[in-house]
């Protein structure tokens, strides 16, 4: 290994709190020191970073279920990086893992966060899988559909954001469990298509030109007995509608909100909760963290029978990073958005 003491740190650093949407000019480029690890930390260099809507909210004031981001501090990401030097005795150096990091080529980690910083295995998969697949997306997908809908066989399911990190694994993860019919609703014909073409979806509902009541009940005129919904607002309320009686709606995201701030309207349709004995519950990932291998292995053993497709979309280069960011929230292509920085060694 090369003097750590020779080594600049690229950083991306956040220069002022965005007001609504962000934009790449919120960050700074820095060079920075490489840290020094203490007890209990784990010296990383930074191989790849995932993209999720959350990072909007640790921008806001509040940061939501994660301490906001400071001005001054690089921009938080959930990445792999390579163990380059550890004061932990769970990690060597070369060890490969994932977990919060931040925009910058070395930085500390430790394993007390509120998720584990995971040690990857050697695996016959490309290790960006780990961020998608077996990241943030799939099992949000996974304990989202299996957990929280508790998807049925005969089921009628409608998933939104179908085209994203969590929706395109979603809808597929729904029809290995049995369900009957499984919508997705999408932004744009090219990506309706997409879903149904690749994300096992049976039909898909364009957000962006269609008239989703109208569509639902073309679709499921007998109701929906399952929504996983990541957009909120308006066409939660639409949903809300079109639900069977004694139908399941998960609470996963509120795309629609552009996450600029934590406190958000919540429906008006909610009286169809008492009227129609609908089961409204959340989700978050961390409630779900000592399940992650169990998750992991079943989404593996589905990858492997054919019946899920990974879909990633993959740029190259750390100055990309602050770029990125805003596409989650205006039009990106389908999969897991992610950033590689350096190979690992
Ligand atoms: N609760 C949890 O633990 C947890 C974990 C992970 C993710 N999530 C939530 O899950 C949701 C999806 O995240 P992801 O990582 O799967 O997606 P992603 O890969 O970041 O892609 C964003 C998705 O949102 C859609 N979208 C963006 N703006 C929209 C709008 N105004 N109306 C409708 N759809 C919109 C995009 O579809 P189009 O291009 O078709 O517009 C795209 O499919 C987010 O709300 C996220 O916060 C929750």
């Amino acid at each position: 290994m090369a003097s750590t003491q020779a080594l600049i740190n690229r950083q991306w650093i956040l220069a002022k709190r965005p007001e609504g949407a962000v934009k790449p000019t919120d960050f700074i480029f820095n060079k920075g020191e490489l840290p020094v690890p203490g007890d209990g930390d784990v010296l990383v260099r930074s191989l790849y970073f995932g993209y999720d809507a959350s990072q909007r909210i640790w921008l806001t004031e509040d940061g939501g279920y994660m301490p906001s981001i400071q001005i001054g501090e690089s921009m938080r990401a959930v990445g792999i990086g390579q163990v380059i030097e550890s004061c932990d005795p769970d990690y060597a150096t070369g060890d490969l893992v994932e977990g919060f990091m931040s925009w910058q080529d070395y930085l500390i980690v430790r394993n007390d966060g509120p998720m584990p910083l995971r040690k990857l295995p050697k695996a016959n998969f490309p290790l960006s899988w780990n961020l998608g697949i077996f990241g943030v997306g799939g099992l949000t997908a996974y304990f989202g559909v299996v957990d929280g809908l508790r998807v049925q066989p005969g089921d009628t399911v409608v998933i939104s954001a179908a085209t994203g990190a969590t929706g395109s694994l979603a809808g597929a993860i729904a029809r290995a469990l049995g369900a009957q019919k499984v919508i997705g609703i999408a932004g744009g014909a090219d990506k309706c298509q997409w879903i149904v073409d690749n994300a096992g979806y049976d039909a898909a509902i364009d957000y962006k030109n269609e008239d989703i009541g109208e569509r639902l009940q073309e679709l499921c005129p007998q109701g929906v007995n399952a929504y996983f919904d990541n957009v909120g607002g308006d066409m939660l309320d639409t949903l809300l509608l079109h639900m069977a009686p004694e139908g399941r709606v998960l609470i996963c995201g509120a795309m629609s909100s552009g996450y600029t701030d934590v406190k958000l309207q919540g429906p008006s349709n909610y009286m169809r909760i008492c009227t129609h004995k609908l089961t409204v519950r959340g989700m978050h990932l961390f409630f779900y963290k000592d399940e992650i291998p169990a998750a992991a292995a079943q989404l593996a053993a589905w990858v492997e029978e054919g019946k899920l497709h990974v879909e990633e979309n993959i740029h190259e280069g750390f100055e990309k990073a602050p770029g990125l960011l805003p596409t989650i929230f205006s039009g990106k292509q389908p999969g897991k958005l992610i950033l590689k920085v350096a190979n690992a060694s």
